[in-house]
């Protein structure tokens, strides 16, 4: 049987040299997999929940906006959503590439991405689509908790924490997110199906899109997206 060739803990930044989509229903494990792949090529980690959770969190104009239709499970608009991402790609920290996670989430944003990507200087992106299904999403989501200091997340189920509501790395507080409740995971998969999953056709389309089977285990997800990049970086 062929050996998989092992995932390497750190690439140079110049490798990557562009934007990585991951692309995938709530639960798909989109975080989890960003913040790996953004640690080895040393790029930022772009992900627009997060990145609206900070404002709801500092109380800010955007912020208080963007809350109550997080709660509800549905999508922010795109008019708040583009501005934030516009100023943070212009960071000099994104000039290697970047690992976007939960954007763009509407054809809209993708339009708007392609522009910027353009503008920017940066070749096409790579899209990963994490593809699992609806039934091992409650489990996932529902079972989250997010260490409240590092952002590093757990999984009650598959991956908890060694010392209960604690994180590994910083010993930081473990929360449930707000729309991680059982009753707002049904809109948020509907709003993924009506505004998001046009886009796997839409970057099939563009031969940008790239399947994974997200339903296996962390490892072996982060060793098909590896692979996957690895092929897909001489094609275009
Ligand atoms: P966002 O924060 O982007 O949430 P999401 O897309 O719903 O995705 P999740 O964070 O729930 O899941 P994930 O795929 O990252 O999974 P994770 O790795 O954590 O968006 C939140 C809200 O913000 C939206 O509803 C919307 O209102 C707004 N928003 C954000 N971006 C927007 C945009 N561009 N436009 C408009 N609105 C926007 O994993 C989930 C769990 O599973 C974890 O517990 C993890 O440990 C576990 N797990 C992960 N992988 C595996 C595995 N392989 N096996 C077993 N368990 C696993």
């Amino acid at each position: 049987m062929a050996v998989s060739p092992a995932v390497p803990q750190k690439r140079p930044p110049e490798e990557l040299n562009r934007a990585v989509i991951l692309l995938g229903p709530p639960g798909a494990g989109k975080g989890t997999q960003a913040k790996k792949l953004a640690a080895r090529y040393a790029v930022p980690h772009l992900s627009t929940g997060d990145m609206l959770r900070e404002h709801v969190a500092n109380g800010t104009e955007l912020g208080a906006k963007a809350r109550p239709i997080m709660e509800r499970g549905e999508l922010v608009p795109d008019s708040l959503v583009l501005k934030i991402v516009a100023a943070r790609i212009e960071q000099p920290d994104c000039a290697h590439g970047f690992v976007f996670d939960g954007f763009p989430r509407t054809v809209a944003q993708a339009h708007y991405l392609g522009e910027l990507l353009k503008q920017h200087g940066f070749r096409r992106p790579i899209v990963i689509h994490l593809a699992v299904d609806t039934s091992l999403i409650l489990r996932r989501i529902t079972g989250r908790r997010m260490c409240k200091t590092g952002g590093e997340i757990y999984n009650l189920f598959e991956r908890p924490p060694k010392v209960k509501d604690r994180c590994d790395n910083d010993g930081g507080e473990l929360v449930q997110r707000p729309d991680d409740r059982e009753e707002i995971v049904g809109p948020r998969l509907k709003a993924y199906e009506k505004q998001t999953a046009p886009l796997v056709a839409y970057y099939k389309r563009l031969g940008l899109l790239h399947d994974v089977d997200a339903a296996k285990t962390v490892e072996e997800v982060e060793q098909q997206i590896w692979k996957t990049l690895h092929h897909a970086r001489g094609k275009h």
